[in-house]
């Protein structure tokens, strides 16, 4: 782990900051403030943050306004997340100029890409860090021998950290963290550095120790989760080897059956996958273990082959629909979500057709769909010839998202007339008379019931649009008859 204070020597006339005694300042509490940006990593890593915050004696603040220490964990994978982000950040500005005791920390992967451009053009930023330097910020807060101005950078696993959990039935577990693909597109690899995975033994540990806990949901983490355990050194077989604890590596396929062993775990998901990683052992898994759901994410970003090569994604069309059809022979109920890309540069009016195609073909349950954005640092971002205008994109992306949401609707209504499992999260967002849970398919039902937050129960579908389903909690429809 590296520490680089250069902010303190290029922005001359810091004065050197005293350190926030955490646990009171006047007889008060210190406070934060946390905003998050950006994907479920950064979710994860928000969570550790609160709980390292909570654990150094902070209690989190309503609004930015009371808190002492203002935080935001950023995200820089398109330009949309940065310029809300810095939105966000002129408000810290104002509040840092009326009460300059106050500490701005600006952590995750906007700040890491800018690194020390942070300071320049932000000077009113006390400290920047990257992702995975949660526990830095911490060395931050207490050290008093920094200067005014620091920046952090390089893995930790954020994973090792206590954590505050937004919802005390479901948990996030970091598996890995970087990722060592090379898609010409994606800032990841220069945010998050190569690829490198947390022991089985460790994992199956905190797993564990969640499940004591309440939790009942896990999702895996990790930029590319079904490349896990290639960087470990593996030893005997897996199950007699990590009971005895002395295995530190499996495949991901290993990884699930390990987890799905263990008691009160009722559902496992994972998150990002990659459709080169995405063998018969892990899909296999879907059918064969009770807790890994029936939901698989496969990132799709362009169907056309030339496009997927100068995307540097190592796949083509047909492969990526054997993918697709072994799925659907092992789990054929399995509800499939992708991530798409339009307007990569040089994409045609053809290649798009074939994205279509694909989409038209394989109808997923859900898809995130993306304009394409030039990454500082990434390959693609120096790609000048047969660059896609914005009007363009804005076309393609109106043809997409029609189509995508008709193939939704169209899947959705499989689960009309079914019972399904859900997962009570609370009240509905826009009935509070209702609830609200998810399914095993990941998808949000809103539904009537007397089931609490973080009950399984099981709720008859009784309508689905492309985007939710509405139903009624068993019991109750029981007990009208
Ligand atoms: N432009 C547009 N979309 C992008 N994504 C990643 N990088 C870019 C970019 N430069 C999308 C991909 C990825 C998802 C998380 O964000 O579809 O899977
Ligand atoms: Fe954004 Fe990617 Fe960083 Fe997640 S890993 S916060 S998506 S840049």
């Amino acid at each position: 782990m590296r520490a680089v204070g250069y902010g303190s020597g290029l922005v001359s006339g810091r004065r050197a900051r005293p350190a926030q005694q955490p646990m009171m300042q006047s007889n008060r509490q210190l406070r934060y403030h946390l905003t998050t940006f950006g994907c479920q990593m950064n979710e994860h890593d928000s969570e550790r943050m609160k709980g390292m915050l909570e654990s150094l004696g902070y209690a989190e603040a309503d609004r930015r306004s009371e808190a002492d220490l203002i935080l935001f964990n950023t995200c820089s994978i398109r330009e949309t997340a940065d310029s809300r982000f810095i939105a966000h950040l002129g408000e810290a500005r104002r509040l840092k100029r009326e009460s300059p005791e106050r500490v701005v920390g600006v952590g995750g992967c906007w700040a890491q890409s800018v690194k020390e451009e942070v300071f320049e053009r932000f000077p009113f930023v006390d400290v920047a860090f990257g992702p995975g330097q949660v526990n830095k910020l911490a060395e931050f807060l207490t050290s008093d021998s920094l200067t005014a101005q620091g920046y952090f950078e390089f893995e930790g696993f954020t994973g090792r950290l206590p954590a505050r959990r937004e919802r005390p039935f479901q948990g996030w577990v970091q598996i890995s963290v970087g990722c060592n693909c090379a898609c010409s597109y994606c800032i990841v690899p220069s945010t998050r550095g190569r690829e490198v995975s947390r022991p089985l033994a460790e994992l199956v540990a905190e797993v564990e120790a969640m499940a004591v806990d309440g939790v009942k949901e896990v999702t895996l983490l990790g930029q590319n989760v079904n490349s896990y355990g290639r960087d470990l050194p593996s030893g005997p077989s897996p199950a007699v080897a990590a009971a005895a604890g002395r295995r530190e590596g499996a495949s991901f396929a290993e990884l699930l059956r390990l987890l799905d062993g263990i008691d009160g775990i009722e559902r496992i998901r994972y998150t990002s996958p990659h459709p080169k990683d995405m063998r018969e052992d892990v899909v296999r898994a879907h059918a064969e273990l009770a807790s890994v759901c029936e939901h698989i994410h496969l990132p799709l970003q362009s169907s056309s082959s030339r496009i997927l090569k100068a995307m540097r994604r190592t796949y083509d069309r047909a492969r990526y629909m054997d993918r697709v059809a072994m799925i659907r022979e092992h789990v054929p109920d399995a509800s499939l979500s992708t991530d798409i890309i339009v307007g990569f540069p040089g994409e045609t009016d053809e290649d798009f057709e074939e994205t279509l195609e694909v989409v038209e073909e394989v109808v997923y349950d859900s898809a995130f769909t993306f304009m394409f954005s030039p990454r500082r640092g990434t390959e693609a971002a120096e790609i000048t010839a047969g660059l896609v205008e914005h009007p363009i994109k804005v076309q393609r992306m109106a043809r997409l998202l029609e189509l995508v949401q008709r193939g939704a609707r169209e899947r959705a209504q499989r689960f009309v007339g079914r019972t399904l499992e859900v997962l009570v999260e609370g009240p509905s967002r826009t009935d509070p008379d209702r609830l609200r849970g998810r399914t095993r398919h990941n998808k949000v039902v809103n539904f009537a019931g007397l089931a609490c937050a973080g009950e399984l129960t099981d709720v008859e579908i009784l309508a689905a649009t492309s985007q939710t389903l509405a139903g009624e909690e068993r019991l109750l429809a029981r007990a009208a008859v």
